[in-house]
């Protein structure tokens, strides 16, 4: 289905009792807005992609970890993965349990894998100098291990994280090496995982990848679970007709390839998926204001304060967002016109939306950037002394409620 401009947030009734311009006069702009309803719905989907009764979903906080939407998906009964301590911290801060966390440790230090084993999270490692470390901290202990099977996938080249020329993960040849480092130490592995990499709208390399890491798993008799990670994708295009991930499809598939595998292995474990993007993206817009518009030779620019400090995607990855605009006296002219939407940050690569063909945006207008709740607010940052941007949460009556404080400048004196 292709959506005009402005009907996604219509359809789905994304601001509930309130409106964009509205949220910026309360609460100032730039904004990041979720619906606590869309997040719910997406957690639930992916909790019954498959019939299967060891199945967990392990929500990848580093695509949005604000305290409210992480209560909120615990709530729905998801798990939690983490990348380092921070996240396990706001994660226990959440009401996760520690059973109920995964730390997938990457080239960590010492004191951060002790970290983990202090609060009893499991943690898996991602090479066999940190398994070593991981001995050396934690004789006797359980343990689970990254491998890479070699197939990767994803948007961009910076996010595959499988396959040949990736930092991630122990390549399957080392696995007489993994055994005797195991032996070494009396660890016991239980449990392996992978992530081949973000954003795939087609399920083919993702069942590629769980079939090479099913085929390692059969070298270790005790696993208790196995975790295929995440990269399950979101249409960004939605404006354009971009349809969306075949869940059904997917889940078919996995429960297939996962009932047969549990045969050969002799028992049932676990199974789990960490999706980051597909549970938080398409909760999230982030609202913007045009404070001016110009042309330079031949272009309009069309200027926002919408810089990459705010949304680091389009300017890291390329990425696409749709783009919707509001206006006070309410519907947009008819017209329409290729711009560049550009923010307030010292670069010229700072645009958020390239050579794009949108209606006339004035001054004033409010620019809604669309599927921003995942990788959104997270890589934020205070470049050019620019504050963050506040977050606001339309609750499930609709009404809207301030989730995290806008920077203030002071924040910028914080550790002098
Ligand atoms: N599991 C592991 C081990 C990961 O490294 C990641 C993401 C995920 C799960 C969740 O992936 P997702 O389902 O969200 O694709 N900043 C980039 C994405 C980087 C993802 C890094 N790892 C972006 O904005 O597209």
């Amino acid at each position: 289905m292709q959506y005009a401009f402005n009907e996604v947030t219509n359809t789905n009734q994304f601001y509930g009792n309130t409106t964009p311009i509205e949220l910026v006069k309360e609460f100032g702009s730039p904004l990041y807005v979720y619906n606590e309803a869309i997040l719910r719905e997406r957690c639930k989907e992916l909790k019954s992609l498959i019939n299967y009764d060891k199945f967990t979903v392990n929500y990848s906080v580093k695509a949005n970890g604000n305290l409210h939407l992480l209560k909120v998906a615990r709530d729905e009964g998801l798990n939690a993965d983490a990348m380092s301590p921070g996240e396990i911290f706001v994660e226990l801060e959440a009401g996760f349990t520690p059973d109920q966390i995964l730390y997938i440790s990457n080239n960590v230090s010492a004191e951060e894998m002790q970290y983990a084993i202090d609060r009893n999270i499991t943690v898996s490692v991602d090479s066999l100098s940190q398994l070593e470390l991981y001995g050396k901290t934690n004789p006797g202990g359980k343990v689970c291990i990254r491998f890479n099977p070699g197939v990767g996938a994803g948007h961009h080249e910076k996010v595959v994280t499988g396959g040949k020329k990736t930092k991630f993960g122990v390549d399957p040849a080392l696995i007489p090496n993994v055994k005797a480092v195991l032996e070494e130490y009396d660890l016991k592995l239980i449990g392996i995982n992978q992530h081949i990499g973000s954003l795939f709208m087609d399920s083919y390399k993702y069942i590629e990848g769980i079939k090479s890491v099913l085929a390692i798993a059969e070298n270790f008799a005790d696993l208790e679970f196995v975790d295929f990670g995440g990269g399950f994708g979101i249409p960004y295009r939605k404006q354009y007709g971009e349809r969306r991930l075949d869940l059904n499809e997917l889940g078919t598939r996995l429960e297939e390839v996962i009932k047969d595998w549990m045969k050969r292995y002799g028992k049932d474990i676990t199974v789990k998926v960490e999706p980051g993007r597909y549970i938080s993206a398409e909760c999230g817009v982030l609202l913007g204001t045009a404070h001016a518009v110009k042309h330079n030779y031949g272009m309009k620019y069309v200027g926002t304060d919408l810089g990459f400090n705010v949304l680091k995607r389009p300017v890291m990855y390329d990425s696409h967002h749709d783009v919707e605009i509001y206006r006070e006296e309410g519907a947009a002219s008819g017209k329409e016109e290729v711009v560049n939407i550009v923010g307030n940050i010292c670069e010229s690569g700072d645009i958020i939306a390239n050579q794009r063909k949108l209606p006339e945006i004035l001054e004033g207008d409010i620019i809604g950037v669309l599927d921003a709740g995942a990788y959104g607010y997270c890589m934020s940052s205070n470049y050019n002394n620019r504050l963050r941007p506040a977050e606001v949460l339309i609750d499930l009556e609709g009404n809207p409620r301030l989730i995290r404080k806008r920077d203030t400048l002071e924040d910028l004196l914080r550790g002098f």
